[in-house]
């Protein structure tokens, strides 16, 4: 009898354990049981290696910031669903609230802090130019004077090349798209965050350019989170800064920048 009355019970919490997705993620919250499924919704403009892209091998989004925003998510008790958008639409969908949160290598601005919160920094980053391998004139960004010039449409880049007197800009809507116009000569250069370049001219084993030494400007990369959502912030922060204490912030970044002296 006891037998049997254990044997239902045990039947019992398994079920119930299934049926709560039982994750295994520390269980944080006992409330998490029942509470129907939070949805962490991102977006990325999914053009950005290694910190979001696409590899064709795989269907889930690879990067840093993937696994990041992942494992931000995981530690809140979220499941994060990753939407693509197109980088200068990032923020006109966390202002209409179709995202409620956008992890893409966002540099914190004061200007986007207009817009949105940002979380603590998560990675420091900067922008750099890339030639081609034969260029001999193009140094540092001074010589970028006079010349034709790629970003990304709604970067930093885009803003900081614009600031450069008699620069004529390109602006396209991806990073992929610039590397492709300088290579076929419709430009004279890049610019672009740093460890992007860095990854594109090594990684994918990219001939017939060059990154530059000269860095424009250091910059921290935040979360984006929906102006209102305060409370988002402060659970996201706090998230972060597990991870960080935790050590799992340190093996995503080794993950994908172990090797590199950057
Ligand atoms: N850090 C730059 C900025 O915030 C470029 C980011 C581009 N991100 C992307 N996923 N394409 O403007």
């Amino acid at each position: 009898m006891m037998k049997k009355i254990f044997a239902l019970c045990a039947a019992l919490v398994f079920g119930a354990m299934a049926l709560a997705g039982c994750g295994g993620s520390g269980g944080s919250s006992a409330s998490s049981a029942g509470s129907g499924g939070k949805v962490l919704k991102v977006g990325s403009s999914i053009d950005f290696a290694p910190f979001e892209f696409q590899d064709e091998t795989q269907k889930e989004y690879q990067g840093f910031d993937m696994d990041l925003i992942r494992a931000i998510g995981k530690e809140m008790g979220y499941e994060v669903e990753i939407q693509n958008i197109g980088f200068d639409g990032l923020i006109p969908a966390l202002e209409a609230k179709n995202i409620d949160v956008m992890i893409s290598g966002v540099t914190i601005n004061d200007e986007r802090k207009q817009k949105v919160l940002f979380s603590d920094p998560y990675y420091e980053s900067g922008l750099a130019i890339v030639v081609r391998e034969d260029n001999q004139d193009i140094h540092t960004f001074q010589d970028l004077k006079g010349k034709k010039v790629a970003v990304q449409i709604g970067t930093t880049s885009a803003t900081e090349v614009h600031k450069i007197e008699g620069v004529e800009a390109k602006e396209l809507n991806t990073p992929a798209d610039c590397f492709m116009e300088l290579k076929t000569g419709g430009v004279d250069a890049v610019v672009n965050d740093r460890p992007v370049n860095d990854y594109y001219i090594t990684k994918s084993n990219t001939k017939g350019v060059k990154g530059l030494q000269d860095f424009l400007t250091a910059e921290d990369y935040g979360i984006a989170i929906n102006k209102e959502r305060q409370d988002l912030q402060k659970e996201i922060n706090a998230a972060f800064k597990k991870l960080k204490d935790n050590g799992e912030y340190q093996k995503i970044y080794d993950k994908w920048f172990g090797g590199a002296k950057n």
